[in-house]
């Protein structure tokens, strides 16, 4: 009943840009499933296109006035599907099928008003502005290059004044080019051109609802699973938790959880935990104290990197040793989620660059016997938010701040003791609860409190006071490739440094984090 939710798919041909993801998340939001692919992926043949109603090219760094430049396959242009290219996807196009592209002399970066020209499917019927009977929008342009001639048999539907060609149609094929950006919220009515891409054009319905996605997922886990028993590692945090509830419902019993306690979990974490899986879902949860372990491990060992390894290795040590003693689970369920798949496909091709190893992706012994179940494959974080939404869970729960998989780990500067580890839980809980009762905490992307290892002078009554020093970390991002630090009130910062100087004898000073990323990391390690 639910399996044609992947039927009316657009797939996303990725030429490098920092919009891709946000392109394919935009489809998603007209109820439209999209699936990234690299534009050199040798798997794009006429059957695997099959699978799709329509097709974006994204924008991307590269110029297409040059031999080595990326370029759209033979099968994407020959498939007979709708095309929709975006900044370097219709420069792509203009100069693949016959037209030219050539570096502009204005560069622009920012908003920019253009006119509707004629009438096509694709644009005609939106405007911010009508103008001496013209139409205008305004929207959100990022290029140096620009079309220069279109291809034959290609209409004008857009222009600037420093880009005479800044959109383009050819009707009968159904390949379209827009110069501007329309998956960023600064172009207005960005949602309504791809609306009219993807279901004027393409065809396609609105099946992808948190509703149907749940209810196929559900679906295709018992197919997967049958009744064999499987095994989650829960840690609290949004991706396992929704992964955890997702599978109640579909194989309730089947289902074993193993929370691992590592000592570097925020204060009071495991016993929310092990209350709203355990106690109010009634799962099967094992909690393993393993506090002395990792601290034990972790012993001496200062260098980030490092810290990140022997976290992640125990943390497989202790779950394979718990994992081993449940009886005939022949499955492992993980809450890998989309952007991690193609953060990996991207990493095994060398595209990427490490900067910092996050353990959650890879990280499985080679000869491990369980087979592994992710329902969560498919969908980007606000997808999982929404279907956790769905599945009951609570907003607090769901739309709470990312925490890194090795924890306080990274948030203690240099070797992590288990006095640091508790000073900083104490320091953290204060800042988190004031952001909530100032009504901060949703308005800012993530927040927490970093220990740092030194020693600061204070004087708190009449006593002199030696402690430690943490600083505050608040970001807002959407995408947490880039970020800036949130702007939070000097009455609000004073209140916050007040109550963790007063209330924490082991801290003596509070300092504030105001780096942007880049040239910064969110962590501070
Ligand atoms: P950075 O510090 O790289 O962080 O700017 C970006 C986002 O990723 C989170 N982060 C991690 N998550 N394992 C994780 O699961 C890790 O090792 C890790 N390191 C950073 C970080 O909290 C932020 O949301």
């Amino acid at each position: 009943m639910t399996s044609d939710i992947h039927d009316d798919a657009v797939l996303i041909v990725d030429f490098g840009s920092q919009y891709s993801q946000l392109i394919a998340r935009r489809v998603r939001e007209l109820g439209v499933f999209s699936q990234i692919c690299a534009w050199d992926n040798d798997q794009v043949n006429p059957e695997y296109l099959s699978k799709f109603r329509g097709i974006i090219l994204s924008g991307g760094p590269e110029t297409t006035t040059i031999d080595s430049a990326p370029f759209a396959s033979d099968a994407i242009l020959s498939a007979g599907l709708p095309i929709l290219g975006i900044c370097y996807g219709m420069q792509t196009l203009a100069k693949q099928l016959g037209g030219a592209v050539e570096p502009s002399d204005v560069h622009e970066f920012g908003y920019a008003r253009i006119e509707v020209e004629g009438q096509n499917k694709l644009l005609s019927g939106i405007s911010d502005h009508h103008e001496d009977g013209k139409d205008y929008l305004d929207v959100w342009m990022s290029h140096g290059d620009r079309v220069s001639e279109m291809p034959e048999g290609f209409q004008l539907t857009a222009s600037t004044e420093s880009c005479p060609i800044a959109g383009f149609a050819d009707e009968e094929r159904h390949i379209y080019g827009i110069q501007f950006h329309p998956e960023v919220t600064h172009t207005l009515q960005g949602a309504r051109v791809l609306e009219h891409f993807v279901r004027g054009v393409c065809g396609c319905g609105s099946s992808w609802t948190p509703a149907q996605i749940v209810a196929d997922a559900i679906e295709k886990i018992r197919d997967q699973v049958g009744t064999d028993h499987v095994i989650l590692g829960l840690s609290g945090g949004v991706d396992s938790s929704v992964t955890a509830a997702l599978l109640a419902k579909a194989i309730g019993k089947q289902l074993t959880c193993v929370f691992v306690d590592n000592g570097l979990l925020r204060k009071d974490e495991a016993t929310q935990v092990i209350e709203m899986f355990g106690d109010d879902m009634g799962l099967d949860i094992r909690q393993i104290d393993a506090e002395e372990l990792f601290l034990g491990k972790l012993k001496g060992v200062s260098d980030p990197e490092e810290k990140r390894k022997v976290i992640g290795n125990t943390f497989i040590e202790v779950f394979d040793e718990s994992a081993a003693t449940i009886d005939n689970a022949n499955w492992l369920a993980q809450g890998t989620i989309y952007p991690d798949v193609i953060e990996s496909a991207a990493s095994a091709t060398g595209k990427a660059h490490v900067i910092k190893s996050h353990h959650n992706v890879g990280g499985l012994p080679e000869d491990m016997q369980l087979k592994l179940l992710e329902p969560l494959r498919e969908l980007f974080k606000d997808e999982v938010r929404k279907i956790g939404l769905e599945l009951g869970l609570p907003y607090d729960m769901v739309y709470r701040h990312p925490f890194p998989g090795p924890g306080l780990g990274v948030r203690i500067l240099g070797e992590v003791k288990k006095e640091y580890a508790d000073l900083l839980r104490e320091a953290d809980a204060i800042f988190i609860e004031e952001l909530r009762t100032a009504d901060l905490y949703h308005k800012v992307s993530q927040a927490f409190t970093v220990f740092l290892p030194v020693r600061s002078v204070g004087v708190v009554g009449d006593a002199r006071r030696y402690a430690h020093v943490v600083s505050l970390r608040a970001v807002e991002t959407i995408d947490f490739m880039t970020a800036r630090s949130a702007h939070l009130s000097h009455d609000f910062l004073d209140r916050v440094s007040s109550r963790i100087i007063n209330e924490i004898p082991g801290i003596s000073r509070v300092t504030l984090d105001i780096s942007s990323k880049p040239p910064a990391t969110i962590e501070w390690e």
